[in-house]
């Protein structure tokens, strides 16, 4: 495991977030140090990419310590796909196995319309944030291999409340991801971490759901 990448990968993160610069400005720098961290699948321990009920739910590898950015992996089955969803942060998704289909959506006026659809694929990058577009849904492209992505965040993305987009009705419902492995050590360092809730966003149109679905 060359686990240098992912230190050096954090140490020049931290730097860019150092700056205190614009958002557009952050995802483009950590942008681009995310895509050299995706270039070699050679760092990441396989307890961070684990397949099954926890896999709905990402594994934190750093969590800065002022909470101003937060790194997690995700492992899709074979066909798994996300709920539509937001995230109401900058995020950096960079691929690191596998490949998956990104459908952009979105949401005006109580309704949800899909804007585009891209594969990213293995040492490719993409740029999420709610001033470039925020909403969007993840599938495995592969229907016999799972999927590994990298996913920086400009928060505690376990802590931060978001939503989950019912396609049909437009309704949505709010949730906060927690972590999987929120019990045991990240890969770097994790203080107190969130625990996973989800809950009915105000009154009238809103989902609920016996189980949550899975969170990214
Ligand atoms: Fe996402």
């Amino acid at each position: 495991m060359k686990r240098n990448r992912f230190h050096a990968f954090i140490a020049k993160a931290s730097a860019i977030v150092d700056r205190g610069l614009a958002e557009h400005e952050t995802l483009m720098l950590v942008g681009r140090e995310a895509r050299v961290l995706v270039q070699r699948d050679d760092w990441l321990p396989p307890c961070f990419t684990s397949c099954g009920s926890v896999a709905s739910r990402p594994h934190l590898l750093y969590l800065d310590p002022m909470e101003r950015f937060s790194v997690v992996s995700f492992t899709w089955a074979p066909g798994q796909q996300t709920p539509i969803h937001d995230h109401r942060t900058w995020a950096v998704i960079g691929m690191l196995r596998g490949a998956e289909i990104g459908d952009r959506f979105l949401y005006e006026a109580g309704a949800l319309k899909r804007t585009s659809s891209a594969t990213l694929r293995a040492g490719g990058i993409e740029l999420v944030s709610p001033s470039v577009g925020d909403i969007h849904r993840v599938a495995n492209a592969s229907a016999t291999r799972m999927s590994v992505s990298i996913h920086v965040y400009g928060g505690n993305i376990g802590k931060i409340s978001r939503h989950v987009f019912e396609p049909r009705s437009g309704a949505r419902m709010a949730f906060v991801s927690g972590y999987a492995n929120a019990d045991t050590l990240a890969f770097g360092y994790a203080p107190q971490l969130a625990t996973a809730e989800a809950r009915p966003e105000g009154r009238g149109r809103h989902v609920t759901r016996d189980t949550p679905p899975a969170w990214p």
